[in-house]
């Protein structure tokens, strides 16, 4: 079984990468040309798998992208690119114009693969007092009520794969999952709450949320390329447990080998709020106090998948505040 995927050098796309690896999965990695210089470290550990191999892009374009999956043929086409920051243009270039270019070339290129689409919870209507948040009925029903560039376009990017899937024939999995966390994670917002624990500083909010490890994401990945259960649909996909955000910032200050000394509570995230101009960052702020859970009913329904296949999230919280904090010492 071959997989290829466009996305590769990220958090999200490399723990495919690595989980798929242990499967005995060939994989193809696609990375851009700039990136070999600006993630030397990453793409040289791409490169020691032996069960990757490099595609190099240097225009993503149809024509390339058409000639990379005519002479690879892979059974699944993985898309895991994504941006949270950035202008307008970027948002729609990376999570629209990119899987549109990307369904024309599987088009044309005469090749059959699954395609698996990660988007994110993001592109469902968190506006709506229902939780854990259901799937909407309709897909994308609410896109005018989303609030940011991000969550537009991430609705946007999944319309046009269900449009451009069913124009092509393609056989398609939207996954949306909530926040991921995981080993490989080198994002700023989860490096800042290990700084704060040094400092002793407790996150007391009372939020609640079910987070996923990137690991389960890609065993559930895994699960759909070999049963092929569930295609040709949308999902939430979530860890069944939940965790409060409190207990986050608990289990950081205990990796650090802390006692909390000032305890930040829901005021403090409203005051925050009202500086911030970080629009992704005024969002985070925003549901640190609020439930932010989701469904996964659907995915388990028409999946298969067992919910008892899920790590436990405390746990997955440990071990990547471990892993953040040893390549600070390193
Ligand atoms: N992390 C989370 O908590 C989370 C939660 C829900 C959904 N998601 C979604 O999962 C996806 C991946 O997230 P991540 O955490 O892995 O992000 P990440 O670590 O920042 O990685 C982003 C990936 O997208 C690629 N990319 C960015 N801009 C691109 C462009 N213009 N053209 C081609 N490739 C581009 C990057 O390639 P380069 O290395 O070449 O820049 C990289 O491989 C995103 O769509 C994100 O919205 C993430």
């Amino acid at each position: 079984m071959r997989v290829l995927i466009i996305g590769s050098t990220g958090f999200v796309g490399r723990s495919i990468v690595e989980e798929l690896s242990k499967e005995n999965i060939d994989i193809v990695a696609i990375v851009r040309e700039r990136t070999l210089h600006t993630k030397a470290d990453i793409v040289e550990q791409l490169k020691r798998n032996v069960k990757t191999s490099i595609e190099v892009a240097r225009s993503l374009d149809k024509h390339e992208l058409t000639n990379i999956f005519r002479n690879t043929n892979p059974d699944t086409i993985i898309f895991s690119a994504g941006i949270i920051r950035g202008k307008r243009e970027d948002f729609e270039y990376v999570h629209i114009k990119l899987p549109s270019i990307i369904m024309d070339s599987i088009r044309s290129s005469d090749i059959d693969p699954l395609y698996i689409h990660v988007s994110s919870t993001g592109a469902s209507n968190f506006q709506i007092d229902e939780r854990p948040l259901p799937e909407e009925k309709k897909h994308c029903e609410h896109m005018d009520k989303l609030p940011t560039i991000y969550e537009k376009s991430k609705c946007i990017g999944e319309k046009v794969v269900v449009e451009k899937s069913m124009e092509h024939g393609i056989r398609y999995v939207i996954l949306r999952p909530n926040i991921i966390v995981g080993r490989l994670n080198r994002h700023r917002e989860w490096i800042n709450i290990i700084k704060l624990a040094k400092l002793g500083i407790k996150m007391n909010f009372d939020g609640v949320t079910n987070i996923l490890d990137a690991e389960d994401l890609a065993k559930l990945i895994h699960h759909i390329m070999s049963t092929e259960r569930g295609v040709n649909d949308y999902y939430h996909v979530a860890s069944p447990h939940n965790i409060y955000i409190y207990r986050i910032s608990e289990i950081a200050l205990d990796v650090v080998g802390r006692k909390a000394i000032i305890s930040l509570g829901p005021l403090f995230a409203k005051f925050l709020r009202a500086f911030v101009m970080d629009e992704m960052m005024k969002r985070m702020l925003e549901f640190l106090n609020k439930d932010s859970r989701i469904s996964i009913d659907k995915l388990i329904g028409k999946t298969g998948y067992s919910k008892d296949r899920f790590k436990d999230p405390e746990s997955s919280m440990r071990e990547m505040f471990m892993s953040i904090l040893n390549r600070s010492t390193k």
